[in-house]
């Protein structure tokens, strides 16, 4: 154990250890990645600031997409062309190809590693429909989403757990990652982290870090995210100096619970279910006359959107929309859709069997992360190489950007998502990396500058609490980076955030003690929600264009010309956001399909 004093003469006492990966992150991505490095013979230590199966996979409801065809005819490549127009031509379409083209393999992994699907009559994976899933390039929805009832995160993410028990990697369970360790030449050489039950700091190095942090979704007032989605991974990546990549880009799922935000599966829509505004109507026959209530997710958010502003919105105050599932019957719900038929009677009193939800678009995903190649390793692009990597980093997941998502994901390619690249990141530290290899002592001094953040967060005096700046940035991202932005809301939104980061150096934090110290936590994961935060509306800002989950009232039509490009966004020290961009990838892995070209996306 090496003691570090700080210049204020605190002491900190840091445990170093030596592995050859350290993966941050024990959702889906994270534990698909640790089972794969171990059962690669490589000595792998997950660490995660909550117990695995209470990771947000576990929220997951509806499915995960693969073109089985078990119900119909399906082809991967309509799955990647369905993923490609849902992305709305931001996607990269190499990323997009490697996924679609693994996702049967993927699933049929996933079933032999012991997940619970839903059966058809003859023993088959059950499949049903989700928005913008469709046959034959978009004739009419296909059914794409394997499902485990409306639980199919539950069941994926306890069985990649079980099976990473299989090998020999080390949990490092209720530690909370602080921040990179990067050395002199850009190369990621470890990651620092707290013990929130004894309070001691931990220095890992390993020939590779996989970041595997989730979504940021508690940036925002309501969303579908667990508290825990503050997006770490994003803020560490942003303070080691590394850009994040189309952070503009925030999904609103249509069927949170209003108003509690809690998510109503899609898969509601997939079995039957249909939305109607205060007069009864099906509107979305109005805005999406082939796929309807199936249309992609950022389409039927807008929808609803303009429903309620059109003073067509339900209940006494015109405010949400409602979703009928009660013509499915009893049966049906029983046994397709049980956990959200219970979460709607606990969140809204509603008995789904009698009477409609209350729904209202909520914040649901993050598009934009960390970017990556197909490999998952991060970028660094240059102006010479926007394909440079940063050595000894990879990341998966919805702290990624791979980018398979571009503006908008359809539903159900999350989890294929996290399974996909979760896989390919073990198989490329496997074939780039020697078990055992020998490593570099760490740069002189690696993780005093964390320290001394830490301590500072730690011992802040100021006059705001960790709370009330949460709830600032929260109202602000809620407000003006909403289903639909425009110029002035926008700006003022610019403004709006950099005042809140100003703030943060008003922060005040009255628990000075390093076990369980949940206030300390939350300033960390506040600082990090804040680099997300940042990143999102000064992108927004500056797209002039509406493409995907990002409609810009004063630039309502996509703009291939000048907007066909990936945001780049550094967010430094002080919070200032500089903004870069780099080409879409419009190639394909394989000679077995040819690139999508853009054209117009309807419904
Ligand atoms: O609606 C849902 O079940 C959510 C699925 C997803 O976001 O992929």
């Amino acid at each position: 154990m090496n003691a570090i004093t700080m210049p204020s003469s605190r002491a900190y006492n840091v445990i170093d250890h030596t592995y050859d990966v350290v993966v941050v992150g024990a959702g889906g991505s994270g534990l698909r990645a640790t089972l794969g490095m171990g059962a690669a013979g490589l000595k792998t230590a997950c660490i995660t600031k909550v117990f695995p199966t209470r990771s947000h996979t576990v929220a997951a409801q509806g499915g995960i997409s693969a073109s089985l065809g078990n119900m119909d005819q399906d082809e991967w490549r309509w799955h990647m062309y369905d993923t490609v127009k849902g992305s709305d031509w931001l996607g990269d379409q190499d990323a997009i190809e490697y996924m679609c083209r693994e996702a049967a393999p993927a699933v049929y992994e996933l079933e032999h590693f012991g997940v619970p699907f839903s059966r058809t009559e003859d023993g088959k994976i059950y499949q049903r429909p989700f928005g913008g899933h469709m046959m034959e390039y978009g004739k009419s929805p296909a059914r794409r989403a394997c499902a485990a009832a409306d639980r199919t995160g539950h069941a994926i993410l306890h069985t990649l757990y079980q099976q990473s028990l299989r090998h020999e990697v080390e949990f490092f369970v209720e530690y909370f990652a602080l921040d990179l360790i990067m050395d002199a030449a850009g190369v990621c050489r470890g990651v620092i982290a707290w013990n929130l039950e004894d309070g001691a700091i931990h220095r890992f190095r390993a020939q590779t870090v996989v970041l595997a942090t989730g979504g940021y979704g508690r940036a925002f007032l309501s969303c579908t995210s667990a508290h825990t989605c503050t997006g770490d991974g994003n803020g560490m990546v942003a303070r080691a100096g590394l850009p994040l990549q189309d952070m503009e880009f925030v999904q609103f799922h249509p069927t949170g619970i209003f108003p509690a935000g809690c998510l109503i599966t899609e898969g509601a829509r997939g079995e039957g279910g249909y939305l109607t505004n205060s007069e009864g109507e099906r509107f979305m026959e109005r805005y999406a006359p082939t796929a309807k209530d199936l249309a992609s997710r950022d389409v039927v958010s807008r929808s609803m959107t303009l429903e309620i502003a059109a003073g067509r919105g339900c209940g006494p105050n015109k405010e949400y929309i409602m979703l009928h599932l009660e013509h499915l019957g009893a049966d049906l719900l029983a046994e397709r859709l049980p956990g959200i038929s219970e979460t709607s009677k606990v969140f809204a009193g509603v008995d789904v069997t009698k009477e409609p939800i209350p729904v209202l678009p909520t914040v649901h995903y993050n598009m934009g992360g960390i970017p990556t190649n197909v490999h998952t390793e991060v970028l660094r692009p240059t102006a010479d190489d926007p394909n440079a990597i940063v050595p000894g980093l990879m990341a998966v997941g919805e702290a990624a950007c791979v980018s398979v998502h571009g503006a908008n994901r359809l539903g159900c390619n999350s989890l294929l998502d996290i399974v996909v690249f979760g896989r390919a990141a073990a198989l490329r530290a496997a074939s780039i990396l020697k078990p055992g290899a020998s490593q570099p002592a760490l740069p002189d001094k690696a993780g005093d500058a964390t320290l001394d953040r830490f301590d500072r967060t730690r011992h802040a005096k100021g006059a705001s609490k960790v709370a009330d700046i949460r709830l600032d940035m929260q109202r602000t991202m809620q407000n003006h980076a909403a289903v639909f932005r425009n110029s002035v809301t926008l700006k003022a939104g610019v403004e709006k955030i950099h005042k809140v980061w100003d703030s943060l150096s008003d922060m005040s934090v009255a628990d000075h003690s390093l076990i369980w110290n949940s206030d300390l936590m939350e300033a960390l994961e506040l600082q990090n929600l804040m680099a997300n935060a940042m990143t999102t509306m000064v992108g927004a800002e500056a797209r002039h264009e509406s493409r995907g989950a990002h409609a810009h009232d004063d630039f309502p039509e996509r703009d291939d010309q000048n907007w066909m490009k990936h945001t780049l966004a550094w967010c430094d020290d002080a919070g200032k956001v500089t903004l870069g961009y780099r080409p879409v990838k419009m190639q394909t892995l394989t000679n077995d399909v040819s690139v999508f070209p853009p054209k117009k996306r309807v419904y």
